[in-house]
């Protein structure tokens, strides 16, 4: 049986070139539609975005520049502990909740790798943030620029999908209006895929009551561990194309909007940026070797011996 990283290199040997060649196919048939003219009307009818509902506020205000800064914050590390977890890897210690500390709590303690009491850890914070980020989107009218309200949203997103891919993209103002790809794509980031990481992430942790588990269906532990991986992959896709977006369709105007809550084309939305990529690396080259330390300090910690490293 070949070893999982020989499988992975053989897997990606196929499925790099071919991913080009889908993709270089895309790009001819969309240019192709786009140059021809049975598909002029479709064009006309369906821009790539729907005209701003009434109310609908203008610009990115600084609570969601902090909001979308810190989801990325703490996303890193939820997406590295998730990875480790994953990787079924010998962790390096494991936390149990102290009882004197928490005499209230009911239940006997559960063991826990450091690995997924860290992912926990930042999962409060993750899920504290999503929390206020809603509020103040509800309370502000800002849902308004990411709520698809209207069907219309359908062909409109396969028109701005059509134009990208023909490399002749949409014209975009996100600080005005977004896109019905972008709002479609924000929508279900916001509004699927944080919930379903939640209420997987639920069932998986040990605050879940045994109860309600079952050893097959949607309360199944293969079904919960299945979605809740379908979260982590689609993080990962969703942020490199949208990273990749937002650098190659007017970057510096995109990084104001996002991280300097203006609409201009100055330098500050990239020192910004530059700033917010130098903190979270800074905040991981700090913690890499932290995290038994702070599990210390909230509960009991059994370090494992480190592993003999075989001869030769
Ligand atoms: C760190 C790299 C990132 C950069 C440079 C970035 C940049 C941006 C920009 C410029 C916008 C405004 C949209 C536009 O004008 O086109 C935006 C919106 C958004 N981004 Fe990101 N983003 C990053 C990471 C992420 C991640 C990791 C997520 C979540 C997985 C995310 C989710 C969103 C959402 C949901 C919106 C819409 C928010 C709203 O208007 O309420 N972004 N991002
Ligand atoms: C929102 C709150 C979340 C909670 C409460 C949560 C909770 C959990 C729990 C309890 C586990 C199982 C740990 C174990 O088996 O020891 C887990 C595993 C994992 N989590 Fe999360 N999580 C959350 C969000 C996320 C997000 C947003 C991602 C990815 C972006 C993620 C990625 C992962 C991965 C990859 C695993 C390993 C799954 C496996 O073993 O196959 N989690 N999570």
């Amino acid at each position: 049986m070949p070893q999982p990283t020989v499988r992975l290199r053989r897997s990606l040997l196929w499925l790099v070139p071919s991913a080009v060649v889908l993709l270089v196919v895309a790009v001819l048939l969309a240019r192709a539609v786009r140059a021809d003219a049975a598909f002029a009307g479709f064009f006309s009818a369906y821009p790539g975005e729907l005209p701003p509902p009434e109310g609908m506020p203008v610009g990115i205000p600084p609570w969601l520049n902090w909001a979308h800064f810190l989801n990325s914050f703490f996303l890193l590390f939820i997406v590295t502990s998730g990875l480790r977890i994953r990787s079924k890897e010998r962790p390096p210690a494991f936390w149990t909740r102290d009882p004197a500390r928490f005499p209230r709590l009911s239940g006997s303690p559960k063991r826990l790798s450091i690995h997924t009491w860290w992912h926990l850890v930042v999962d409060t914070l993750f899920v504290l943030n999503g929390l206020a980020y809603l509020v103040l989107l509800f309370a502000t009218g800002q849902w308004l620029r990411i709520a698809p309200l209207s069907w219309e949203v359908v062909p409109n997103a396969l028109s701005a999908g059509i134009q990208y891919l023909s490399l002749d993209w949409p014209v975009h103002d996100g600080w005005v209006n977004y896109n019905s790809l972008q709002q479609l794509s924000y929508f279900a980031t916001v509004f699927v895929a944080g919930p379903l990481a939640l209420l997987t992430g639920l069932r998986l942790s040990p605050a879940w009551p045994a109860k309600w588990t079952r050893p097959n269906g949607v309360l199944g532990d293969r079904a919960a561990r299945l979605a809740h991986n379908g979260v982590l992959w689609y993080y990962i896709a969703f942020t490199v194309v949208h990273v990749f977006l937002v650098l190659t369709t007017g970057a510096r105007h995109n990084l104001n909007t996002m991280y300097a809550s203006n609409d201009g084309d100055g330098w500050l939305g990239v020192v910004m940026f530059l700033l917010s990529l130098a903190v979270i690396a800074g905040a991981w080259w700090f913690l890499r070797q932290r995290i038994t330390a702070l599990a210390k300090r909230t509960g009991n910690v059994r370090e494992m011996p480190a592993l003999r490293q075989p001869k030769g």
